[in-house]
C-alpha cells in the first residue's frame, strides 16, 4: 500500500540513532520508491549550525552505514526532503517555528519521534500539545529505555499521557520490527503443523539467546546505570518470550496480539529473593580476546564507575504459569563481549516416549526447531534420519530454511518496517502502557535482590559464552544451551 504524505520529525536528530538507524531506513524506504513525493523528514537538533552543515553530516554517516546502497543520485533526492531546524527542544518558544513548518502542510499524516533521553519525554509532549500540534492524527513515537525501573516508566507514560492518547503513542521494540520475529508469527500462525506440538506435552525447554561481540562502545555512561536486565531482557527477550508463548490471537489488529502478549508477562512467576539466588546469573566481562583482537575488561572501560557491579551478562530461568506452559522453562540469555553475536530462540522438544532403536536419552537426539534473527535469518528443525548403511543408526539431521537463499531480496532493517507502521497507524508491533508495566514488575525483584546483594557479578572472559554459572542454571535441570549440545 502506498504511504500517506507525512512529515516526520525527529527529535534529537543530530543523534547516535538517527544517523545510524533512522535516516538509513527511511533512505532505503525512498531508494525502494515506498516514500511518497511529499513526505519530509523534519531533523531537529542544537549541534549543527544549519541546513548545509546537517545534510553534510548524515551525508557522511549515510555512506558509512549505508555501504553499496549509497548512491550519489539517490542520496541527492533524499537529502532533498531533509529540513533541520536548529532548536532546543526544551525551548518552550521554539515550538511555534515547528508548527510554523508543519502547518504548511495540514494533511500531512504527523509522526513526532523522540530519539532523546527519556527525561525529555514530558517536556517535548507538553510542548507540542501546547501549539496544538498533538492534534488529529498526530503520533508520538516513544524511543527505550522507557525509564528505569516501574515507577519511572509509569511516570513517563502518565505525563505522555497527558498529551497523546494511547492509540497516538508507538512504544518502539526494534527487536519486534526483525523480520526473523515476524516470521515466527508466521511460522507459528500460518502453520497448522506447529500448533498441537506447541506446549508442555511436546515441548521441554525454550532458549532464547541475544548476544553480541560487541562491549558497551561509547554508551559507558549510560550502560552503567543500566545494565544488561534493563538494557536487553526487561524489553527485547521478554518480547521474544511472548511471541513465542502467547495463545494465538483471534486476530493481527493489534490489541488482539497485545492482549496476548500481556497475559503472558502477567502469567510470568514472579521472582521472590531465593530465586534470584537459584534462578537469575550475572555476569560480568573481564579483558579477553574477540574475533582474534584483545579487548579491555568492563571496568576498564569509559564512563565506568569504579568497582562497579553493573551486569553485561544474564542469564535467567522464566517460567509461565499456564496450562500450555506449566513446567517448561524458558531460558533468556543475553551479553555483552560474548564468543559470537547470535541471536536465536530453541525450541527443544521432548524425548520419544520409548526408543525402539535402544538410542540413549541424551540431549541430541531430541527434535529442536530453531529460529535464527542474527547474524543469518534461518528456520531450522532438527530431526533424526537414519544413516546410509547396514545398520540402523540414526543421526540428527536438519531441515534448513534460509531466508536469503528462498527469496533473494535484501532483508529490511527492523526499523524500516516500524516507520512505516508508524506512518501507516499499524500498531500491532507497538508495546501497549499495560504490557511496559507488567514486564517492568516482572524484573523489578530481580533488579532489587542483586541491588542489595553484596556479590559481585560473577566475571567472565570476554569472548567467551559468560560465566560457567550460565551453563551451571541449565545443568542443574538435565539441559544445556544449544551450542553445547
Ligand atoms: C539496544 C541496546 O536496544 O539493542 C543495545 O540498547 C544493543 O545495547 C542493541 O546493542 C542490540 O540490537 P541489535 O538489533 O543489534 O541486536
Amino acid at each position: 500500500t502506498s504511504i500517506q504524505p507525512f512529515d516526520m520529525v525527529l527529535f534529537g536528530g543530530t543523534g547516535d540513532l538517527v544517523m545510524r538507524k533512522l535516516l538509513p531506513a527511511l533512505y532505503h524506504q525512498h531508494q525502494d520508491g515506498y516514500l511518497p513525493a511529499d513526505g519530509r523528514i523534519i531533523c531537529l537538533g542544537r549541534s549543527q549550525p544549519d541546513q548545509a552543515a546537517y545534510v553534510a553530516m548524515a551525508e557522511e554517516a549515510a555512506r558509512r552505514y549505508l555501504g553499496d546502497y549509497f548512491n550519489d543520485k539517490d542520496w541527492a533526492e533524499f537529502a532533498a526532503r531533509l529540513l533541520y531546524l536548529r532548536l532546543d527542544a526544551q525551548d518552550r518558544a521554539a515550538y511555534a517555528t515547528l508548527a510554523d513548518t508543519l502547518n504548511q502542510y495540514p494533511d500531512h499524516i504527523r509522526v513526532f519521534y523522540l530519539a532523546t533521553a527519556p527525561n525529555l519525554f514530558a517536556g517535548i509532549c507538553e510542548h507540542l500539545a501546547a501549539v496544538g500540534l498533538n492534534k488529529g492524527g498526530a503520533r508520538v513515537v516513544l524511543e527505550k529505555p522507557l525509564g528505569h525501573d516501574l515507577a519511572s516508566s509509569q511516570a513517563i507514560n502518565a505525563q505522555v499521557g497527558r498529551y497523546f492518547k494511547e492509540s497516538q503513542i508507538y512504544r518502539i521494540d526494534h527487536y519486534l520490527g526483525k523480520e526473523a520475529v515476524q516470521n515466527l508469527l508466521a511460522l507459528r500462525f500460518g502453520n497448522t503443523l506447529f500448533e498441537p506440538l506447541w506446549r508442555r506435552e511436546w515441548i521441554r525447554d525454550v532458549q532464547v539467546t541475544v548476544t553480541e561481540q560487541v562491549g558497551v562502545e561509547s554508551r559507558g555512561d549510560f550502560y552503567d546505570k543500566a545494565g544488561a536486565l534493563r538494557d536487553m531482557i526487561q524489553n527485547h527477550l521478554l518480547q521474544l518470550l511472548c511471541i513465542i508463548a502467547m495463545e494465538p490471537p483471534a486476530s493481527i489488529d493489534p490489541d488482539a496480539v497485545r492482549d496476548e502478549k500481556l497475559k503472558i508477562l502477567r502469567a510470568l512467576r514472579p521472582f521472590g529473593p531465593h530465586d534470584v539466588a537459584t534462578k537469575a546469573v550475572r555476569g560480568q566481562y573481564r579483558a579477553g580476546a574477540t574475533g582474534g583482537k584483545p579487548v579491555i575488561g568492563y571496568q576498564d572501560e569509559q564512563g565506568i564507575a569504579p568497582g562497579s557491579k553493573t551486569e553485561t551478562f544474564v542469564a535467567l530461568k522464566a517460567e509461565i504459569d499456564t496450562w500450555r506452559w506449566a513446567g517448561v522453562p524458558f531460558y533468556l540469555r543475553t551479553g555483552k563481549r560474548m564468543q559470537e553475536r547470535l541471536a536465536e530462540i530453541v525450541i527443544n522438544f521432548r524425548e520419544v516416549p520409548h526408543s525402539i532403536f535402544g538410542l540413549p536419552p541424551e540431549a541430541h537426539t531430541t527434535n529442536r526447531l530453531v529460529i535464527q534473527l542474527q547474524p543469518e535469518e534461518s528456520v531450522k528443525l532438527y530431526l533424526l534420519a537414519k544413516q546410509p548403511g547396514d545398520r540402523m543408526k540414526l543421526r540428527s539431521v536438519h531441515l534448513d530454511l534460509d531466508f536469503d537463499e528462498t527469496f533473494k531480496t535484501r532483508r529490511p532493517d527492523a526499523y524500516e518496517r516500524l516507520l512505516t507502521d508508524v506512518i501507516h497507524g499499524r500498531l500491532t508491533l507497538f508495546m501497549r502502557r499495560d504490557e511496559l508495566d507488567a514486564a517492568w514488575k516482572w524484573v523489578e525483584p530481580i533488579l532489587d535482590a542483586w541491588e542489595q546483594s553484596d556479590d559481585a557479578p560473577k566475571s567472565y572472559t570476554a569472548g567467551t559464552w559468560g560465566p560457567a554459572a550460565s551453563s551451571a542454571l541449565l545443568s542443574r535441570d538435565g539441559f544445556c544451551w544449544h551450542e553445547e549440545g
